[in-house]
């Protein structure tokens, strides 16, 4: 195994997307986060791991502005961002697609894909009478699935509740991709997912990717880490142990470091 500078590579010299640096977060005596950095770099998908309590959620509410750190930094494209709510960091291009409640399901895909964000017709019909521009909003969703290559879900008047899982997990990253944002961040979207279904999410990250849209992901799935993952942080008792890549670590590796085991 080779060597793994905590920072993931010691000569990188691009700026993050997305920077934490030592960020601290307590729950009364319980130290959810005791000092954890991370960085994001463009057109990367960046896997976040670690056993069960090792911290994983805390990291992303904190980057998500669901949580606030009780200390450290935070960083998007180089400047300091100080989240409040989870939609300052949405406003600042930072979407989370959770692992539950991702979607509506009573409403159709276009609406799920412009919830929050409706379209209004032109003119004093939507200024005015706050019309949503129905047809607007399905061509453009139609125009998004197709750029995602979500070719299983054309028709986006079908109610999401009528779509099976990996579909519904397909219109919440589509949706989360939308509306020109910076990075993508998915806590395990392959949990609930079959096989074949899983693997429609991890071509749909990849392209994200090659998109030019970095992802977080989060993920108990080692194949499906180092399947899409160019560098993968390892959190370990509130700590981030190592940050690896798939091409310098295996899997047996990265476990090993998850539970202590072996250090990077
Ligand atoms: N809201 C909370 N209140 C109290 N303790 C919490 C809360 N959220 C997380 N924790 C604790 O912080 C630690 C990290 O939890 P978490 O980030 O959920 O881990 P992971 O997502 O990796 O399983 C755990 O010890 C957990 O019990
Ligand atoms: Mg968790």
């Amino acid at each position: 195994m080779t060597i793994a500078t905590p920072a993931g590579a010691a000569t990188e010299t691009r700026t993050p997307v997305l920077q934490a640096r030592r960020l601290v977060k307590t729950f009364g005596r319980v130290v959810g986060l005791d000092g954890v950095s991370l960085e994001l770099y463009p057109g990367e998908v960046l896997a976040v791991i670690g056993d069960n309590g090792a911290g994983k959620s805390t990291l992303i509410k904190c980057l998500t502005g669901a949580y606030v750190p009780d200390e450290g930094e935070i960083f998007l494209d180089g400047q300091p961002v100080h989240f409040k709510r989870p939609q300052d960091a949405r406003a600042a291009g930072i979407e989370t697609v959770y692992q539950n409640l991702a979607v509506s399901p009573a409403l159709d895909v276009a609406s799920n894909l412009f919830l929050g964000r409706e379209v209004r017709m032109k003119g004093i019909l939507g200024s005015v009478f706050r019309v949503v521009d129905q047809k607007g909003m399905r061509k453009q969703a139609r125009e998004q699935l197709t750029s995602l290559g979500i070719s299983t879900l054309q028709d986006v008047t079908v109610p999401v509740e009528n779509l099976s899982g990996g579909q519904r997990q397909a219109v919440a990253v589509a949706r989360a991709a939308a509306f020109g944002s910076k990075v993508v961040v998915l806590d395990e979207p392959t949990a609930a997912l079959g096989v074949r279904e899983s693997n429609q999410v991890l071509e749909l990250v990849k392209r994200l990717r090659d998109q030019g849209i970095p992802v977080i992901l989060i993920s108990h799935n080692m194949p499906h880490v180092f399947e899409v993952a160019d560098r993968i942080h390892i959190q370990r008792l509130g700590k981030r142990a190592a940050t690896i890549t798939p091409e310098s670590h295996s899997m047996t590796d990265a476990v090993a470091i998850m539970t202590g085991a072996s250090q990077a």
